[in-house]
């Protein structure tokens, strides 16, 4: 399983315009889960029912299971890399033109998913990340502990509020079901961490927005109280974190799976025309980004789907079931102006 290979080097630090909306988290109080967004870091909100997200999950192993790789679901000896999709870190999907698969989009169109952003934002008028998804079924042997990875996905250079990142959870999330792990309370202090240590370093595995901490940064976190907590939620939940919030993601070490997608809306206005354009090309090619959908999109069309160093013979680049797309669909993708 290839995985990204993480660059360390020095870099000056770049000249960032401020940011319209980096005060937008300043307000003492929201007196809603706004304010655990800014005093914890991250927040869970209902935004599907309980039913229909339980449904999207049908669909995520029906996309499983359309590959003739024989992958069965019901049957825990195909739960193995020979018979799944190529995917990283135990479970994570974004090859096979997944990040646009028609159930992703519906889920992307979803009232509820769209209502939280706008809160956060102050405004309905967004647009949407093309990410992936996870798939994390338990009890897998056959899959190699790629390390925590613990980071933030915002560069260091930036200052204030960036973006807030969300994952829709799709099953019964407990202690013992994989999921998000948060740094409690360390997007307040990252800014002040690098006024400390200095900008000089840069630790990506290749976005703009992506910063990789070492056990020994994560003690300075510690002594100010910050300590890492499992996000338990329920199907339909909306995770959603501060970018500059540090985390990671665990796999299920109980006996469910796992299965989430992810989710980063933000306003339309703050897309230039480059970046549009972008955007769009992205769309038609179906091809995935980050969580960032407005600016230094980092698009995951680079992103090698191998099979033991060769090309995936299944991998057409394109959705099994393409979206439909609505207006809506295509205003989150930017194509069509609010
Ligand atoms: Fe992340």
């Amino acid at each position: 399983m290839p995985v990204p290979t993480i660059t360390r080097r020095s870099t000056p630090p770049p000249e960032l315009p401020p940011f319209k909306f980096a005060a937008r988290l300043d307000k003492p109080v929201f007196g809603d889960w706004r304010d655990e967004l800014v005093t914890k870091g991250y927040a869970v909100v209902k935004a599907v029912p309980r039913e229909k997200a339980l449904e999207y999950r049908e669909e995520c192993f029906k996309w499983l299971e359309s590959f003739p790789l024989g992958f069965d679901r019901s049957d825990v000896s195909t739960w193995k890399n020979e018979h799944l999709p190529v995917h990283v870190k135990g479970g994570m999907f974004h090859g096979y033109g997944y990040c646009h698969e028609k159930h992703l989009w519906d889920l992307r169109c979803e009232q509820g998913i769209i209502d939280a952003f706008a809160k956060i934002w102050g405004t309905d008028q967004l647009i949407t990340s093309f990410d992936g998804g996870s798939i994390m079924l338990p009890n897998r042997t056959d899959v190699a502990d790629g390390g925590k990875w613990e980071h933030m996905d915002q560069s260091l250079h930036r200052r204030g509020f960036y973006c807030c990142q969300g994952l829709v959870n799709l099953n019964d999330c407990g202690p013992e079901d994989g999921g998000l792990m948060v740094l409690e309370g360390s997007s307040k202090l990252v800014e002040e961490f690098f006024d400390i240590h200095g900008r000089e370093s840069y630790n990506s595995w290749g976005p703009f927005d992506w910063y990789g901490f070492t056990d020994e940064q994560q003690e300075w976190f510690f002594e100010r109280g910050c300590k890492w907590v499992k996000v338990c939620a329920e199907p339909g939940d909306l995770i959603l974190w501060d970018s500059r919030t540090m985390h990671y993601n665990v796999r299920p070490s109980g006996d469910r799976d796992r299965v989430c997608t992810y989710i980063t809306m933000a306003p339309a206005s703050l897309l230039n025309d480059e970046d549009r354009a972008l955007r769009i090309k992205c769309f038609e090619e179906r091809t995935g980004t980050t969580h960032v959908p407005f600016a230094a999109i980092y698009s995951r069309s680079h992103e090698p789907v191998t099979r033991d160093g060769q090309p995936c013979p299944y991998d057409t680049g394109l959705p099994k079931i393409q979206p439909f797309e609505t207006q809506r669909l295509l205003q989150l993708v930017g194509s069509e102006r609010y």
